[in-house]
């Protein structure tokens, strides 16, 4: 039997964290600097906002070292990791250095540290900032992007777990873009027009 909650009952933030866990994401770390020092931190939510302007948003809880680096420098990197980096992940998600062991360089002009060992980044200046809740969320203007391992599969957050991504179909399905030409491929609602 499939049971679902309303806000205000007992069971009903623990189910609220169970059904957003059931939103697959892509792992990404969020760096910037602060104090003149490299901060980041393991960020999955992250998403597009539109392509002209180039803008992406990202929620940082408030209060973190990440957060109060992008208050106060104006800009971050978004970092998408690839399969294989969850060990970043980790380090980046818990308590301590987590730049230890880790290789970047800095961003010139802006000091914020881009790692190496990543699929792709996107570096942004802050365009607009709320504060919601716990979290502040940025709206950042891509300035530079880069994706700098074609052919890698992403690191990828669901249900509580660190997961790969599987093709669902064979590759000429795999490759199929819904706001392309009709295709006859075999797939309901992709059929020869009638
Ligand atoms: C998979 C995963 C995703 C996370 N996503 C976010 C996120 O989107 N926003 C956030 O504020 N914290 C997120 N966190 C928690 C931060 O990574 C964690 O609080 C971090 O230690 C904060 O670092 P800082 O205080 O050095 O900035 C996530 C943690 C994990 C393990």
């Amino acid at each position: 039997m499939v049971v679902s909650y309303i806000e205000g009952s007992p069971l009903f933030p623990e189910a609220f964290r169970r059904a957003m866990s059931h939103l697959a994401s892509g792992v990404t770390i969020v760096t910037t600097s602060l104090n003149g020092s490299p901060v980041g931190m393991t960020a999955t939510a992250v998403c597009s906002v539109s392509a002209k302007p180039p803008l992406l948003l990202i929620s940082l809880t408030s209060g973190t070292r990440t957060a109060s680096g992008v208050l106060e420098s104006g800009t971050f990197v978004v970092h998408l990791l690839a399969q294989g980096g969850q060990q970043f992940a980790e380090q980046f998600a818990a308590p301590g250095d987590h730049f230890e062991c880790v290789s970047y360089h800095c961003h010139e002009p802006s000091g914020a540290p881009v790692l190496e060992d990543v699929l792709g980044f996107f570096f942004c200046s802050v365009e607009r900032s709320l504060e919601v809740a716990d979290h502040i969320l940025f709206v950042g203007r891509v300035l530079e992007c880069e994706v700098k391992a074609r052919g890698h599969d992403p690191l990828v957050y669901f249900d509580r777990a660190y997961r790969k991504v599987v093709p669902v179909l064979d590759a000429a399905v795999a490759s199929l873009e819904p706001w392309g030409p009709p295709q006859d491929l075999g797939l309901p609602g992709w059929g020869l027009p009638v």
